[in-house]
């Protein structure tokens, strides 16, 4: 006990350990994920369907959907690719989450959308080719660290038509800057979300300034059993993130806002990135 619990409130070097998978594949927490996710009054998984629409209606605009081949990496339960099929877009939808696809694959086949749904790892496994565009939502591709985010890049501009765009968000410095960091332990932290009965919850907050990234890093106490769950995240000022996808080969990127593609104008927001191979 005391071990784990010394190990726990040490700084651990970013991105050192990796735990993305528990957090969509335990059932008690993928089943949670997938709540929060069509739960409208929160935008702890997925945006409000308010601003998906706007976001879906600027990429349209700019990139006609009707007829394009686009793929969603980590598609959820499919709020993005059933507006994407609803376009006229040839859809693929892309995820490891066993229930957020079976529930995405119910939506699309009551609203008869022909929209192809994979259950896949997009860092292991192929990705679908000759795309005009590939989209990643929800500031997925900073949870990642940097050896696998410079795969993802990689997989993404093979996959595309030479043509094609690469849409994804990423967090910003601003929204860095309103983190601190904290320490805290409760009976059922989250509500429930960790477990289905009992269990205690410590949650250790770390700020890495220098580099902004921020860790939230949980201890979950369960009667039966102890897990812990690293959630890192890079956070990034639009120079950054055009440096880091430029290395990775791509000829031009571009920073939009998230909401009406138009220009970002800063603060504590995420940002739209168009990278194009
Ligand atoms: C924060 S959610 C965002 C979901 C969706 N883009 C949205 O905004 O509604 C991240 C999604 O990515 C999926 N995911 C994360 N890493 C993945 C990977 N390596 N391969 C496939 N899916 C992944 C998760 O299962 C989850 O559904």
């Amino acid at each position: 006990m005391y071990e784990t619990l010394a190990d726990f409130l040490v700084r651990p070097a970013p991105f050192s350990v990796s735990t993305t998978e528990l957090l969509w594949t335990d059932p008690h927490i993928a089943d949670e994920m997938l709540r929060f996710h069509l739960d409208e009054t929160s935008d702890l998984a997925s945006r409000r369907a308010s601003a998906i629409d706007a976001f879906v209606g600027w990429l349209d605009r700019r990139f006609p959907l009707a007829g394009a081949a686009i793929t969603d990496l980590g598609c959820g339960p499919g709020l993005y690719t059933s507006r994407y099929a609803k376009r006229g877009a040839l859809v693929t939808g892309l995820d490891f989450s066993a229930n957020s696809l079976a529930y995405a694959s119910k939506a699309a086949k009551a609203a008869n959308f022909p929209i192809d749904y994979r259950q896949a790892d997009y860092l292991r496994d192929d990705l679908p080719g000759d795309q005009d565009v590939v989209t990643m939502i929800y500031g997925d591709f900073c949870a990642m660290a940097p050896n696998k985010r410079r795969l993802i890049l990689d997989k993404i501009r093979a996959a595309l038509k030479p043509n094609g765009v690469f849409v994804f968000d990423v967090f910003s410095t601003g929204m860095f800057e309103n983190l601190r960091e904290e320490r805290i332990f409760e009976n059922r932290l989250m509500g429930g979300f960790w477990a289905a009965g009992d269990y205690v919850g410590f949650k250790a907050t770390f700020l890495y300034p220098s580099e902004a990234i921020g860790l939230d890093r949980y201890l979950i106490a369960t009667p039966d059993r102890t897990f812990q769950v690293y959630n890192w995240m890079q956070y990034y000022t639009p120079a950054a993130i055009i440096e880091e996808v430029r290395a990775a080969a791509y000829s031009a990127v571009e920073i939009a806002d998230f909401a009406t593609g138009g220009s970002w104008r800063g603060g504590a927001t995420a940002f739209a990135v168009i990278a194009r191979p």
